[in-house]
């Protein structure tokens, strides 16, 4: 069976599933950590090589402040709480976005669980935060024009490849398989130029209750699918 080696989640559903009973939303985030953590260790040991979890879009900033709030408390302590799990397994953690944003507690907290974890390749986790394709895209035009104009490399040599190393992604294959909870059916401004041949996967299920065997099912659904990337 075909195995997807690079799966991105778009994690949906935190709140309906804590309005369903009558929760606040932060204990849908909650409830939707626990899910990470399930879906984290399922990906270990279905010897998947990439994992892409969007946890906090650019228009998130949105939110309530107390909502904002409480989601970068929930994802401190998951940092501090999964480091050991990270460790025993050979995970290597990226954050993805706009790291400007953030404050600078959390962001010190990432570089070093990136830093303690560089050298892991069982599992590549990258967490999407504060993350926006558009811009993504956009800071990556900004780069290549600034290259260009100081004569690095001449616009006729940008190619797919080239352009690809100037987004947050660099370095990680284009994801095989989407995965959106809670039936959803848009992108949200995630990974646009990855996806451009990723298989779709929808489930009705809000993120908390997505677990190991509800990404078995989209993993075994994605080797029924015949890619053919237009040819
Ligand atoms: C996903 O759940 C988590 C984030 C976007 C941070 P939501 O918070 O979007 O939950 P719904 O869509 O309101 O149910
Ligand atoms: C997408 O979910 C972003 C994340 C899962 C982090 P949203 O709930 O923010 O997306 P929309 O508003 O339904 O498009
Ligand atoms: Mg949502």
């Amino acid at each position: 069976m075909n195995v997807p080696s690079h799966i991105a989640i778009i994690m949906d559903g935190n709140g309906r599933w804590a309005r369903r009973r009558a929760l606040p939303r932060i204990m849908g985030h909650k409830a939707g950590i626990d899910s990470v953590k399930n879906i984290v260790k399922a990906c270990i040991k279905f010897k998947i090589e990439h994992l892409t979890l969007y946890a906090f879009s650019t228009e998130n900033w949105l939110r309530s402040r107390k909502e904002v709030k409480g989601l970068f408390r929930l994802l401190g302590s998951f940092l501090d709480n999964e480091i050991r799990l990270f460790h025993d397994n050979g995970v290597r953690l990226r954050i993805i976005g706009d790291r400007g944003r953030l404050d600078a507690m959390i962001r010190q907290k990432i570089e070093d669980t990136e830093k303690e974890t560089a050298g892991y390749e069982t599992l590549n986790l990258n967490i999407a935060l504060s993350y926006g394709s558009r811009q993504e895209i956009l800071n990556a035009v900004r780069q290549l024009s600034r290259e260009v104009k100081k004569g690095r490399i001449r616009p006729d040599e940008i190619d797919e490849k080239i352009f690809a190393e100037y987004l947050y992604t660099k370095g990680s294959p284009d994801p095989d398989l989407l995965i959106r909870t809670s039936g959803e059916m848009r992108v949200s401004n995630f990974l646009l130029w990855q996806i451009s041949y990723s298989e779709i996967y929808v489930t009705s299920k809000f993120w908390p209750d997505f677990r190991e065997p509800d990404l078995k099912k989209a993993i075994e659904e994605y080797g029924k699918r015949e890619r053919r990337f237009g040819g």
